[in-house]
């Protein structure tokens, strides 16, 4: 087996389950080392022991001191810094904009926005140094409004992401610092859960995708690997829906 993050070190935010888990066993099992990082401790540290090269640092990505933090261990550790894969996201209650209070815009976007900015901000003097790359987790909501779908936060916060991949990618092109983006769709996490609680919402949220079926969260992580190995050496700026079609409808 061709290791593809053979000697590389990564940060991935929310490793501690779903998506994040998904794609640190993906990059742990292609060679590289592996830092996760969520606000819950617990959970966090169960899912490093059922990896291989990977450690757990606790840190709420809404604190900068504990980002930073984050960053400066990771560097501490092993010594430089290769990839952040900027995932950790939180999902609000469905609401129309009207009944949304301030508040809790507010929480969305300091998750969902100001931390992957937060990441950002403290990796790129190491990524510099490594010619390193950003993976920004979206969504399919970055990229346009769905009926009945009402997260306007989550929304906005998502199509910020894709549009800062594309100012991150031409600022430290320079550096050869590759920076892209996924899209996933309806995929099969935590997140996801109280939108498929009976076999009716399951088959109404299958049928949704043109391809027949929601994703599973190894589907976003394999996409997640080929846009931080050598396999997408000339790509950079690039937003790509993983979504069994949800977004060409
Ligand atoms: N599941 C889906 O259908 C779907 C679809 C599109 C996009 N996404 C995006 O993919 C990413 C991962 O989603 P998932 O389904 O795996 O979610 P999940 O809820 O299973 O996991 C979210 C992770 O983020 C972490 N997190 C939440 N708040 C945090 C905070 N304040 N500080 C640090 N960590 C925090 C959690 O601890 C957890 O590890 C998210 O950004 C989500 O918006 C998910």
């Amino acid at each position: 087996m061709v290791l593809k993050l053979k000697g590389k070190v990564a940060i991935i935010t929310g490793g501690s389950r779903g998506i994040g888990f998904e794609t640190a066993k993906i990059f742990s099992k292609n060679g590289a080392s592996v830092v996760i990082t969520s606000s819950n401790r617990q959970q966090l540290e169960n899912a490093a022991n059922q990896l291989t090269n990977t450690i757990p640092i606790s840190a709420d990505i809404t604190k900068e001191e504990e980002v930073k933090m984050v960053v400066e261990e990771t560097v501490k550790k092993f010594g430089k810094l290769d990839i952040l894969v900027n995932n950790a996201g939180i999902f609000p209650k469905i609401k129309q904009l009207h009944e949304i209070s301030e508040l809790e815009w507010n929480k969305v976007l300091d998750v969902n926005l100001n931390g992957p900015f937060r990441f950002a901000k403290f990796s790129i003097p190491y990524l510099q140094k490594t010619s390193g790359t950003i993976i920004n987790v979206s969504s399919d909501a970055g990229l346009k409004a769905y009926e009945g779908f009402n997260a306007d936060a989550y929304s906005a916060s998502k199509a910020a992401l894709v549009i800062l991949t594309k100012c991150w990618a031409l600022e430290y092109a320079k550096d050869k610092i590759r920076v892209n983006c996924v899209c996933p769709g309806v995929v099969d996490t935590e997140m996801t859960k109280p939108f498929l609680k009976t076999e009716k919402d399951r088959k109404f949220m299958d049928n949704d995708h043109p391809i027949g079926r929601i994703g599973q969260p190894d589907e976003i992580a394999k996409s997640v690997l080929f846009l931080t190995s050598e396999d997408s050496s000339w790509t950079t700026g690039a937003i790509l829906a993983v979504d069994g079609g949800q977004s060409t409808k």
